[in-house]
């Protein structure tokens, strides 16, 4: 019960990463704040929780709407009283390079994985300076520290989320407030069987999936979303205690080739 009594916001909780590690939350005892844009999903989530001994409220949200980012926060200190924990973990998956990314794919990518990230934690850290603390963790990505092929939007978006990561570290080290990344290499979530890997390509599936890592992951496959969580688990826990401004890879060993 390494987060028992702790109040914590995840952002993007409906699938893959985001529900794993509410999931996982829950089970170490925090009371949960789970947002999206898929009630349905939301439902679910919520539902998943109570079987597992937790408390959970879903809040519908859009995160690149600064008025859905006030009420997931109003929501927390509503029906929990305060914020102890923030994973900034809403995000979208873009394709392109620098002369055939849109400025829609461009503008829709950084509001939602960059701009949106800022604009939680703005809202929270002045609840958690008022507690005497709080941890943040932001879902970067393997991309946040090495470039690929046709994905500069993304890019762009995680290697930006590695240097927020920092910046707010030192900026509120002081009001013992310690904020840090996941970074996952390419994980397997259900969006790949049904969207594809970015927004607009192919669904894949699990064969090609397995094939494709077998190729270029040192360690042969993919990673889980369960494994994912596990980082985020401890970069929330007191385990982390002396851990701020740090990005955790977790990638097969993707990016120490
Ligand atoms: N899977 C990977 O290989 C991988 C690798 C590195 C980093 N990541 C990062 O992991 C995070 C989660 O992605 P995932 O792989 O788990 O995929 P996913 O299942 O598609 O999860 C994305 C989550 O973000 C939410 N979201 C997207 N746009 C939103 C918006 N405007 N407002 C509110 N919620 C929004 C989605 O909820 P709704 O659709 O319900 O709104 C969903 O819950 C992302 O930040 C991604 O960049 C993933």
């Amino acid at each position: 019960m390494r987060l028992k009594n702790k109040v914590a916001i995840i952002t993007g909780g409906t699938s893959g990463i985001g529900k794993a590690t509410t999931l996982r939350f829950a089970e170490e005892g925090a009371n949960l704040v789970v947002t999206g844009r898929r009630s349905g999903l939301g439902k679910v989530v919520e539902a998943e929780c109570r079987q597992r001994g937790g408390q959970c409220l879903f809040v519908e949200a859009d995160h690149t709407k600064a008025e859905d980012c006030q009420r997931v926060v109003d929501s927390a200190l509503r029906e929990f009283g305060r914020i102890d924990i923030l994973f900034n973990n809403a995000g979208i998956v873009t394709k392109g390079t620098a002369d055939t990314t849109s400025e829609n794919v461009w503008r829709e990518t950084l509001e939602i994985n960059v701009t949106a990230v800022w604009r939680m934690c703005s809202l929270v850290i002045p609840q958690m300076k008022k507690q005497g603390g709080g941890v943040i963790v932001n879902n970067g990505s393997d991309w946040s520290v090495v470039a690929g092929k046709n994905a500069l939007p993304y890019i762009v978006s995680k290697g930006a989320v590695g240097m927020m990561t920092k910046a707010m570290a030192i900026d509120y080290a002081r009001d013992n407030i310690r904020v840090n990344a996941v970074c996952p290499g390419d994980t397997f979530v259900d969006r790949w069987m049904e969207k594809g890997y970015f927004e607009g390509s192919d669904p894949v599936t699990l064969e090609e999936a397995i094939r494709e890592a077998s190729d270029y992951i040192p360690m042969g496959r993919f990673g889980k979303p369960e494994e994912i969580a596990n980082a985020v688990l401890f970069l929330a826990s007191d385990e982390s205690a002396f851990v701020t401004g740090h990005l955790l890879l977790v990638d097969g060993g993707n990016t120490a080739q």
